[in-house]
């Protein structure tokens, strides 16, 4: 991985263009705007290579209801420019958003509609599948994937 990268907090509308690109080439921008962007309590991180955006992830205060954990964050719009895929970059994004939002809240937890072709990244960093697979019209196969972000606070308590 190249040394010169940073991730930053970055806005909503920061996210369109790469989202785009890489969720839904050819399609309309439009279609990248995501319910709950603007939400309090919603973030959006980028990552840079020589100021250059090359990834967007977007955490969303989002509770689904088949889960019953108080914090809820909904993970969308995770994209990583094909030049830049397998170098490291998705999972610091994954990483810096966890830690971010596990120092802000007390057990929160992590949920998304995955695409069944990135499951596979996404369990190396332990989530786990929900539920069976489903059709996002006009994208792909996606399923439910989730981890409970515990904090050291709580994982302390525990053993206590
Ligand atoms: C999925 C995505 C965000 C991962 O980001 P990335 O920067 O390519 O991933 P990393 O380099 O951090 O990969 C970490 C590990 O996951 C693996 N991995 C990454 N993407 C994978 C995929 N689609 N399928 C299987 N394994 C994958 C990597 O090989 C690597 O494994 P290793 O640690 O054993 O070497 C990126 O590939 C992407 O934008 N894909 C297209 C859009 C997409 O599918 N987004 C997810 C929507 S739910």
């Amino acid at each position: 991985m190249s040394a010169t990268y940073t991730i930053r907090l970055i806005s909503a509308s920061a996210t369109y263009t790469l989202r785009n690109k890489v969720l839904r080439p050819g399609r309309p921008v439009s279609e990248c705007y995501f319910s709950g962007d603007d939400s309090e309590g919603s973030f959006h991180l980028g990552v840079f290579n020589d100021e250059k955006l090359i990834g967007v992830a977007s955490f969303i205060k989002n509770s689904n209801p088949f889960f019953d954990h108080l914090i809820q964050y909904q993970l969308r719009g995770m994209a990583v420019l094909p030049d830049f895929k397998g170098k490291g970059f998705g999972s610091l994004l994954l990483k810096e958003a966890e830690s971010k939002i596990k120092r802000e809240h007390q057990d929160p937890f992590l949920w998304f509609n995955a695409r069944v072709t990135a499951t596979d990244f996404y369990q190396k960093h332990g989530y786990e599948c929900y539920g069976k697979r489903f059709e996002v019209s006009g994208v792909c196969e996606h399923i439910v994937m989730f981890k409970h972000l515990k904090s050291k606070k709580s994982l302390k308590n525990e053993t206590t």
